[in-house]
């Protein structure tokens, strides 16, 4: 099973995602940049993982890369001891829809859906995580109500704050139950009261079995990490991995 710590050959128990020598070239080889350049670092499963860096240093390109969106040049990722350059589009994008949950900065909800729709359509979109159609819509309820957005169900996105929009796109974001969240910025938005109960949320995911990659420019959010990368220009210049992480190698 994806989401169980097993030991698939070459792959450090432990780690959700793994990445070997990762490089993104743009452009031409001969007169290209490497916006990733010979990048490695493993994601211990259940934890808070920080993404850093300035801006241009590539640290959204990293993620495109995390979820299949994107493709490296050389180099592999392994999720959940599967490498993603196995497989076509179409199968990138369902798998996606099944294993990972995204979450933006500017939220990216549908604007024409209610929050309740929204989530209803990650349903769509990933198969409902394995639950028959008949639960979808009790699912989509549930992820509503876990984070605290019950009462505000049939309300356009337009109609909710900032910080009430990114509770939503956290209830999409987990509503297949997939082992992996992905958040470029999640709290780059909202003013800090938001940022923090937000934050709160995405912490609270790793205790229900979800791994959390976070990008981030706030120094404390980023201290709050289990493990971190910096990045800049496309290369992984500091890291650091919490005492409790040590045994996990890279
Ligand atoms: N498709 C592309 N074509 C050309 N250049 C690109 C492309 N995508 C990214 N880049 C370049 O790669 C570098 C890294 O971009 P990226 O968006 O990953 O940075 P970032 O760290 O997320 O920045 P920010 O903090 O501003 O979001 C930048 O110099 C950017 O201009
Ligand atoms: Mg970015």
């Amino acid at each position: 099973m994806a989401n169980s710590p097993s030991a698939h050959a070459g792959q450090p128990r432990g780690s959700l995602v793994v990445a070997r020598h990762l490089t993104r070239l743009i452009g031409s080889a001969t007169t290209g940049q490497r916006i990733i350049d010979d990048v490695s670092f493993s994601i211990p499963r259940l934890s808070m993982f920080a993404i850093n860096g300035p801006s241009g240093s590539g640290k959204s390109t990293l993620l495109n890369l995390m979820t299949g969106i994107d493709h490296p040049t050389t180099g592999e990722i392994v999720v959940g001891g599967d490498s993603l350059a196995v497989r076509g589009e179409n199968a990138l994008a369902r798998w996606r829809g099944r294993h990972v949950g995204i979450i933006f900065q500017f939220f990216h909800l549908i604007p024409t859906l209610t929050a309740f729709e929204n989530v209803l359509l990650a349903l769509e979109f990933g198969g409902g995580g394995g639950l028959p159609r008949a639960q979808w819509r009790e699912r989509a309820r549930a992820c509503l109500a876990s984070v605290e957005m019950a009462s505000y169900h049939a309300r356009l996105p337009g109609e909710l704050s900032g910080g009430q929009q990114q509770r939503v796109a956290i209830a999409r974001a987990i509503a297949n139950d997939p082992p992996l969240i992905v958040a470029d910025e999640p709290t780059g938005n909202l003013d800090s009261r938001a940022a923090a109960s937000v934050f709160e949320l995405l912490e609270n995911l790793t205790r229900t079995g979800k791994t959390v990659v976070y990008v981030t420019h706030d120094r404390e959010l980023a201290s709050r990490a289990g493990a971190s990368i910096m990045l800049l220009d496309g290369r992984i210049v500091d890291r650091q991995r919490r005492h409790d992480l040590d045994g996990l190698e890279l």
